[in-house]
């Protein structure tokens, strides 16, 4: 099988290492070192330029392809290789608004009466989303309605006041602004994968998007996340998952009645809260980092997940996964996310049980450097999340270079404090 992964981070590296028993080609903006020693044949251009993936997959020859990230997805880059005969893993951009456009993700769970949506507004201009947040009792979270790379939202009571939160609005010009009641909870993160009518689910997942220890700073893409060998939270119970699957199984079929069939990965980022999961957002691929979680617990060959996700054939029994936690850390510059430090040579010392992962890093004369985001992910696996943490934990401390991480991922404390966060909500 021959298959094409648009896409050059951390979470592609992960989508072709689980590509098994294919013939893996890429087309990729960077040259991702950890990528290029995997596969047959890759190419340097804009991920977003629908033309040349197209060109690149007929001169490759693949069968399939598969998109790791958003802009690709927005721009169409699905439907033009669905038009050159190559099905896609990654929805047309009709399908993918419900990512890049949190508007009509809002409108259509509200049209479809689809649980688990806060209250919002859209609003068209600065003015009127200060207006509204000045009156509304209570907080907000304010966003760009477009993409923003997980960076775009300021939530008040968390990162600002009111005041803050108007101040923020009024630099949102030229784009819709969604206001949405804030939400109180624990977040979890379940992604499933789906040919537009069977959604297979995989394990929960918890990300840490706030860039240091104990969830301070400003939010990032994502700094690390877990996964339980149970592939569930004690902080979700088995009807707050089924209502988070049942809500993401009425959002393909909405998407459907729409017109507007959806194929793929659909990511679920849920706030747990004392009434049950609610959808902070959908996104319209793997997340990254929790791609690498999965990915790398996934028993089954990707590649045949793809294709019958392409050909309309999934079933549950395609699809397993190691039983088995996980815990992703991601080295990052000094600096970053506000002033990344670009450019520092780093290294690492490689570990068993380990599965390291290069992102936004370059490598020049056989040294690894910098670049402006999240530079290399390490991901532990084992029995029990404390084996998988110290995995993580250990590989992350070789890494000698001006980075820094996350070290409270994955612990015992943490995970406690989460637990107990939601044991509080509950009472
Ligand atoms: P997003 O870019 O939509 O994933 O949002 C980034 C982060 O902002 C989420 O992980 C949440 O922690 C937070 N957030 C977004 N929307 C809300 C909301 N309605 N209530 C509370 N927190 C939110
Ligand atoms: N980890 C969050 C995302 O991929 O959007």
């Amino acid at each position: 099988m021959k298959i094409l992964v648009i896409g050059g981070g951390g979470r592609e590296h992960a989508i072709v290492s689980s590509l098994k028993n294919a013939d893996v080609y890429c087309i990729m903006a960077k040259k991702n070192p950890g990528i290029i020693k995997s596969v047959k044949k890759y190419l340097i251009h804009t991920e977003t330029d629908a033309d040349a993936v197209v060109a690149f997959a007929k001169e490759c020859g693949v069968e399939f392809a598969v998109i790791g990230p958003e802009a690709p997805l927005q721009a169409g880059v699905s439907d033009a290789l669905d038009k050159a005969g190559i099905p896609v893993v990654g929805p047309r951009q009709a399908a993918a608004r419900i990512e890049t456009d949190k508007g009509f993700c809002r409108d259509l769970m509200k049209k479809y009466q689809i649980p688990g949506s806060p209250a919002y507004k859209i609003c068209k201009t600065p003015e009127e989303a200060v207006s509204y947040i000045h009156e509304y009792k209570g907080d907000l979270a304010v966003k760009p309605t477009g993409l923003t790379g997980g960076k775009g939202v300021k939530v008040m009571g968390e990162q600002v006041d009111r005041e803050g939160a108007a101040l923020y609005a009024s630099t949102l010009k030229d784009q819709n602004i969604i206001l949405e009641e804030r939400l109180l909870g624990e977040e979890f993160t379940l992604m499933a994968f789906t040919d537009g009518k069977t959604l297979v689910p995989m394990p929960l997942v918890q990300d840490h998007k706030r860039a240091f220890e104990g969830d301070v700073g400003p939010n990032t893409g994502g700094m690390g996340s877990y996964s339980l060998e149970t592939h569930a939270f004690p902080f979700v119970t088995e009807k707050d998952y089924a209502d988070a699957f049942s809500i993401m199984q009425k959002t393909v079929a909405a998407l459907a009645a729409e017109g507007c069939p959806y194929q793929g990965i659909l990511y679920g980022q849920f706030m747990n809260t004392r009434d049950g999961p609610k959808v902070i957002e959908f996104n319209a691929r793997f997340g990254d980092p929790e791609a690498m979680n999965v990915l790398t617990l996934l028993t089954s060959d990707f590649a045949v997940v793809v294709e019958h996700i392409c050909k309309g054939t999934l079933s549950p029994a395609d699809v397993s996964f190691a039983p088995l936690a996980s815990v992703c850390k991601y080295v990052v510059p000094e600096g970053y996310p506000e002033a990344p430090k670009t450019g520092e040579a780093l290294s690492f010392t490689p570990m068993d049980g380990v599965t390291v992962y290069y992102a936004n890093v370059v490598e020049e004369d056989g040294v690894l450097k910098t670049l402006t985001s999240r530079t290399m992910a390490f991901v532990g696996v084992g029995k029990t999340l404390a084996d998988a943490e110290q995995l993580a934990e250990a590989a992350c401390r070789s890494v000698r270079g001006n980075v820094r991480y996350r070290k409270d991922i994955g612990t015992e404390a943490l995970f406690a404090k989460r637990i107990s966060h939601m044991n509080g909500l509950r009472k």
